[in-house]
């Protein structure tokens, strides 16, 4: 499948380009420090979705059909649950990067332009080594080893995914549904409404875009915020004065606005946020007085998962 990368290309001017795939750059080099830590975080992350999965359906997630919606560029989760032997598979719009091989690359080329290119060749040469050494370091301590098992990352857009009615146990997706334009949403849902098993669940999610985070700009990712740095852009900078565009496209979509889309298709079984309180050191009165509009909850918000359920009597 051809599918146009979202995740590059919505910056106008080339040194707003740069700039920002350069705080990007060094925020993973940054990352490369504690990538131990960052593999025990993953691999408990993925425990929650077993936990989730147990005490919504009274099932081991290790008998379960597993799907990923926008796996990205960095497929640790579904790295690492097939490597553990999980009935595990997913979709991006970016061809992966499994192994690093001039054959991959061009590859990456052809279904994604130069720009994906580009960015796939330094990500492979600079940090994925390390990164797969820690991950294959951290499921060693479970007994695993790193396998990588490339047919099951599908690459192709989400929309135009047709999996047989009641086949997949549970859907996951992480920081991807702000990413799917919004005339795709409800196309998206139904086709992932009716794949769901009937005891199956989905775990979807999106950064919601209200929070502080929400913006997307490396200067204001979530680990960002402990530290005192001088930045460009105002906190809630992408509410306000919108002089910074990420270098992706963002649905720009409300926690009310997911709520009413997932209402309609699924059974909303619980909405979590997954990061009470974010960036509250930064909300001042002023920008509080003038964020009227938004709710505290919205504007202190990151990532929310939604625990989606398959409707009674979906036909
Ligand atoms: C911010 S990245 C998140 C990747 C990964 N889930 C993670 O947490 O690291 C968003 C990913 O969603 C993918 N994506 C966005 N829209 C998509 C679509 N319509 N179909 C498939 N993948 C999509 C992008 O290609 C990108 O890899």
């Amino acid at each position: 499948m051809n599918a146009r990368s979202n995740s590059v290309g919505q910056i106008r001017s080339v040194s707003a380009w740069a700039t920002e795939n350069w705080r990007f750059f060094r925020m993973r080099v940054a990352g490369l420090t504690n990538q131990r830590a960052a593999m025990q975080a993953l691999l408990a992350e993925l425990d929650g979705y077993a936990a989730t999965y147990k005490e919504v359906t009274g099932r081991s997630m290790r008998d379960a059909t597993i799907f990923e919606i926008g796996y990205g560029a960095r497929p640790l989760r579904l790295l690492a649950l097939t490597s553990q032997g999980l009935n595990a598979y997913g979709i991006d719009l970016d061809t992966p990067m499994l192994t690093t091989s001039l054959g991959n690359l061009v590859q990456i080329r052809r279904s994604n332009g130069w720009l994906r290119f580009g960015k796939s060749a330094i990500r492979s040469l600079i940090f994925d080594r390390h990164e797969r050494r820690a991950l294959d370091a951290a499921l060693g301590a479970r007994g695993a080893k790193l396998v990588v098992k490339s047919e099951r990352f599908l690459v192709g857009d989400v929309v135009n995914l047709q999996l047989p009615e009641g086949s997949v146990d549970l859907f996951y997706s992480e920081d991807v549904f702000e990413h799917i334009p919004l005339t795709s949403m409800d196309a998206v849902c139904a086709s992932l409404a009716q794949a769901l098993s009937e005891n199956g669940v989905a775990l979807i999610s999106p950064v919601v875009f209200t929070g502080l985070s929400g913006g997307h700009l490396p200067e204001w990712y979530p680990h960002t915020l402990q530290k005192t740095q001088s930045r460009h852009s105002k906190p809630w900078e992408h509410l306000r004065d919108r002089r910074y565009t990420a270098d992706c496209h963002l649905n720009e979509m409300r926690l009310s606005d997911f709520e009413a889309l997932f209402a309609r298709h699924f059974a909303v079984e619980a909405i979590r946020n997954l990061q009470p309180d974010h960036g509250r050191a930064f909300l001042s009165d002023e920008i509080r007085n003038e964020l009227h509009s938004y709710s505290h909850e919205e504007l202190l918000g990151y990532k929310w998962c939604f625990v989606l359920r398959r409707r009674p009597h979906t036909p």
